[in-house]
């Protein structure tokens, strides 16, 4: 029987990407310890999860007023680790959990992006997965040694080079270079070890590369775009998608068009398992379960939206009044995530104002989350009809805050998935590869039609 895939959403800091989780009485904070994402890891295998991953931005969310203040005071996101390194804390204490980190095609080379998850794939005997972003504000750039961000598609041209040249590198050694024979002094085996000699309008990258190839052949890729654009980039190179589908119905429609955009590119769509995410509320019971829900939504307050939106849209709300209309140059103009400008130009206000912006978005809020209230029947009721229907893959399963949603989800939910049949009882492989049903990855499969000459 089909199974879901299951992948947590974590963050490295101080809250989840919700800002008021650190204010839920339940919260850990000693968030930027190793035994607080030890902890978390060891749940997530204990739920048999397939694989646990970080977020990333590459700046604290202080767009608004032009300053850290309100950004530091009120904890809406202002910390945020490496997560590579806290995933090698995380590694230590598992055997099976996948373990995926974002690193932006913006801000870092090729060559350091392909050694770090390489790596992590050899020191974690192929649980791997890199999930490419290309950032999405001007704060980010400031912080990397540029002015502004760069435009939108053309930010994803280059993320197409970066990724041809990433996964050239991954692909550079042959499974059987290395022979170590110290007798005959052979180490390996030059004419299995390749020079990507890697040209693009963008970027490029010499080699030979460093790290040889892993145990499941090479990290996973992972890809979350939500733009016209992203999805396309997303059906090119994704193998794990993450999605954010606002209903049913929508989600059956875009599950369809990404799965065929991945043919249309050449590629098996099998091979790119869609997850959609959404936010558990679950207890024994639905009503105590709607309890829980009604005392998180007392912790957000108008801050944690302003300044969420001021970083996602790449505009500094405090410049407006709250009842103020963004122009239509101004509209045109919101860079960063497109798809959420989109949904409040269609949602029918021309001109919106940050108050239409706060009503429609939610952003920053628990209700700005597609959250899933109920006990383990409800729940694994809404999953299943999605995953049938099918809308999905599987989920990404975001925490109303840490450590306690995780707990909650694998006490509950997890055993009434098992007793359906629908998810693993015991993990059959040891590679993320195995628990995502793909075979090991083979060098050069991830060349498409799409694919330039390399
Ligand atoms: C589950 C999930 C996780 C995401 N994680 C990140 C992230 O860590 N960093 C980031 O910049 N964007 C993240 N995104 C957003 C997208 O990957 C993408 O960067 C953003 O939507 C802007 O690109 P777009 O205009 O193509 O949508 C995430 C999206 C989803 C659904």
């Amino acid at each position: 029987m089909r199974q879901i895939s299951l992948v947590a959403f974590l963050q490295a800091q101080n809250c989840t990407t919700i800002p008021s989780a650190w204010r839920h009485p339940e919260a850990r904070i000693d968030t930027h310890s190793p035994e607080y994402y030890q902890h978390i890891a060891r749940v997530l295998e204990e739920g048999k999860f397939d694989i646990g991953f970080f977020d990333d931005r590459l700046a604290m969310p202080d767009m608004y007023a032009g300053d850290h203040s309100e950004t530091v005071k009120n904890g809406i996101r202002c910390t945020k680790l490496d997560a590579v390194t806290c995933l090698m804390s995380m590694a230590a204490v598992t055997k099976h959990l996948g373990l995926g980190a974002t690193y932006s095609t913006t801000y870092f080379e090729p060559f350091h992006v392909a050694r770090l998850f390489q790596t992590l794939d050899l020191m974690t005997n192929g649980r791997a997965a890199w999930n490419v972003v290309t950032s999405v504000n001007d704060n980010e750039a400031r912080n990397m040694g540029r002015d502004s961000h760069m435009e939108h598609d053309t930010r994803y041209d280059m993320a197409d080079e970066f990724c041809e040249a990433v996964l050239g590198h991954w692909d550079s050694w042959d499974d059987d270079a290395i022979i170590a024979d110290k007798e005959n002094n052979i180490y390996a085996d030059p004419n299995k070890v390749r020079r990507i000699d890697y040209k693009g309008k963008y970027l490029s990258s010499r080699g030979p590369f460093t790290v040889p190839r892993t145990p499941q052949g090479r990290p996973v890729v992972i890809q979350a775009g939500g733009s016209t654009r992203g999805k396309q980039f997303a059906a090119r190179w994704g193998e794990l998608i993450f999605t954010g589908y606002p209903s049913l119905e929508i989600g059956k429609v875009e599950y369809a068009a990404l799965k065929n955009a991945a043919a249309e590119a050449g590629r098996n769509p099998d091979h790119m398992k869609i997850t959609t995410l959404f936010y558990p509320i679950v207890a024994e019971t639905k009503a105590e379960a709607e309890d829980k829900r009604a005392a998180y939504e007392l912790l957000g307050n108008d801050m944690d939206q302003l300044l969420l939106l001021s970083e996602a849209l790449n505009f500094d709300f405090a410049t407006k009044g709250i009842d103020e209309p963004f122009s239509d140059e101004e509209v045109e103009g919101l860079q960063g995530m497109q798809a959420m400008r989109d949904r409040v130009i269609s949602s029918g206000v021309k001109n919106p104002t940050p108050r239409d912006f706060m009503q429609i978005t939610r952003r920053g809020l628990l209700s700005d989350r597609n959250t899933w209230v109920g006990g383990p029947k409800e729940v694994a009721d809404q999953m299943e009809e999605w995953f049938h229907a099918p809308a999905c893959d599987g989920f990404v399963i975001g925490a109303t805050h840490q450590p306690g949603a995780f707990e909650d989800f694998v006490k509950f939910v997890i055993p009434e998935l098992q007793k359906r049949g629908v998810f693993r009882k015991e993990y059959s492989g040891t590679t993320l590869r195995d628990h995502l049903g793909y075979e090991r990855a083979e060098i050069g499969s991830w060349k498409t039609k799409y694919d330039v000459v390399v």
